[in-house]
């Protein structure tokens, strides 16, 4: 395994990524990570991240500097090199001038980590100080018109640095060179796979749960989907899922789940049908933020209802990912965090003294669905399209009734069924319907109507942080306008939103 120590750079998934794309297994720990915490990982390598501080900076993050005695390759980016450099008696210097963007790259020793890549070729640059004098034994291997020292290397000890970011995409050969850097120099062995991942993950399940038995929230959605089936494999008849019908939630949703987890895959599942309650909490409220809290507030109560009459249950298993491990405990913060609090079963553990089993916490969201797969999870549910947490609440701009949901529900179905049925939903981010708050007048037959919008929303996107528009096709568009406006009573018009995330967002509410 490589060892990523965490710099605080806005890359350091991005280094995880490509690590991981190469088959190798990686952990990214922050700077206080303990000597002894190190030897244990075993790593074959250690790669030193970017981040945003000045090495001599106060404050500025500092990892064990034993770490140079380990006698294992170490590759330093951009600070992770400053680091290095400021360690082994060398000298940081720091300039006026930040050197930010794309810059020419001229490899002066095609050898280590800079084998075969072309002389002269493109790197990115983001950095304020650069390196002012080598420490001993190392030498300078490329640079760049602004940089003296772009790339450095001390062979005999196995120490290499970049100034630049092999690890983003405009640094066109970054793969190769990351790449010589596993195999070549830390001679790393391919052998990070869902396979072995499944088998370790297994094992480790086993390992901590014992006998006991533990409980899992059971959205339908991708991440915790995965989760209780590799649970289901590792402790079988110990799990048991919970699933919670919200009364927000699409048509027929929820036999969907109960068809396919506990029919299909002969989980343990128990199902809460609590739309009552979360719908009468949601009467009369309008402002999405009240949605939202009553709604994750409701999931709590009703969740801890259900688990309680489970008898002796020591365990919670969560569906949490990488990103969220490292983003919530990263000292420079994430958006995250905040971000996904309210579909997390928070509060739960403390008050119930339960234990988290949290299987994918070193997983991507791209490896949980390959791991998915591995486990013979249908397609349908590896490549689901996000569903947001409050469901159809926010997608009701205004009350919730249940004619609006009625309205919402059967628009939504048409919505999906034709975007199946023209091989668009697994293109698309996300597709959906929203109901407009306000009415507008129509004709049909030779009634004038005033009657209700529904927008509909189709967008791609890679993460959701920024999302375009889909441009969906006319036909397309014009079968859902006819099938709406025809099948929906209440619904008179039907709009396309043409608003891409930034400045709009995804979800309506
Ligand atoms: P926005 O609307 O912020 O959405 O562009 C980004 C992504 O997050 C989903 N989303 C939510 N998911 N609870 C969730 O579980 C929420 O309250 C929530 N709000 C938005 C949204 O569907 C999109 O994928």
């Amino acid at each position: 395994m490589i060892l990523i120590i965490d710099f605080g750079s806005q890359y350091n998934q991005l280094i995880a990524r490509r690590v991981r794309e190469n088959h190798v297994y990686c952990q990214i720990e922050p700077p206080d990570i303990s000597m002894d915490a190190i030897r244990e990982l075993r790593p074959e390598g250690i790669i030193l991240s970017g981040g945003p501080a000045s090495i001599y900076s106060k404050g500025a993050p500092r990892v064990d500097k034993d770490i140079f005695k380990l006698g294992i390759p170490i590759l330093g980016i951009c600070y992770g090199l400053q680091y290095m450099v400021d360690s082994l008696g060398g000298k940081v210097i720091g300039s006026q001038k930040r050197e930010y963007g794309f810059a020419e790259l001229l490899v002066q020793k095609q050898k280590g980590i800079l084998k075969g890549i072309t002389k002269k070729t493109q790197c990115w640059m983001s950095h304020g100080d650069s390196i002012g004098a080598l420490p001993p034994g190392f030498v300078v291997t490329a640079v760049t018109a602004n940089t003296p020292v772009a790339a450095t290397e001390d062979t005999k000890r196995g120490f290499y640095g970049l100034q630049f970011h092999p690890e983003v995409v405009h640094t066109r050969e970054g793969k190769k060179m990351l790449a010589n850097f596993l195999f070549d120099i830390c001679r790393c062995q391919k052998s990070w796979s869902m396979k072995s991942f499944i088998h370790h993950a297994v094992e480790e399940i086993r390992q901590q749960v014992g006998d006991e038995k533990v409980i899992l929230g059971l959205s339908g959605g991708v991440d915790s989907s995965v989760a209780a089936v590799l649970l289901n494999k590792a402790i079988g008849k110990q799990l048991i899922c919970v699933f919670v019908d919200n009364g927000v939630l699409r048509e027929g949703e929820a036999g969907r789940v109960i068809e396919m987890f506990k029919k299909n895959l002969h989980i343990n599942l128990r199902f809460a049908r609590a739309g009552k309650i979360f719908l009468r909490k949601l009467k009369g409220v309008t402002d999405p933020e009240k949605k939202r809290k009553i709604i994750g507030r409701t999931f709590i109560e009703v969740f801890d209802q259900e688990a309680l009459k489970i008898k002796g249950v020591k365990f919670l298993a969560q569906g949490t990912l990488y990103p969220d491990l490292i983003e919530s405990r990263s000292a420079f913060g994430g958006p995250s965090a905040v971000i996904k609090s309210h579909h997390n079963v928070g509060g739960l553990p403390k008050k119930m003294n339960l234990k988290l089993v949290e299987p994918l916490k070193h997983l991507f969201k791209d490896e949980v669905r390959l791991l998915g797969k591995e486990l013979g999870l249908a397609d349908d549910v590896v490549w689901r399209q996000p569903f947001p947490g409050p469901g159809l609440a926010i997608r009701i701009i205004g009350e919730i009734t249940p004619e609006r949901l009625s309205i919402l529900r059967k628009a939504d179905t048409i919505l999906w069924e034709e975007i199946r049925a023209k091989k668009l939903y697994y293109k698309l981010w996300q597709s959906f319907a929203v109901l407009l708050p306000i009415k507008s007048v129509g004709i049909m037959g030779d009634q004038r109507t005033y009657e209700n919008i529904l927008a509909i929303r189709a967008v791609t996107s890679d993460d959701a942080m920024t999302a375009d528009w889909a441009p969906l096709p006319h036909d397309v568009l014009a079968r859902l306008s006819n099938r709406i406006i025809n099948e929906v009573r209440g619904v008179n018009r039907v709009v396309y939103d043409i608003s891409s995330k930034p400045p709009s967002t995804i979800e309506w509410e």
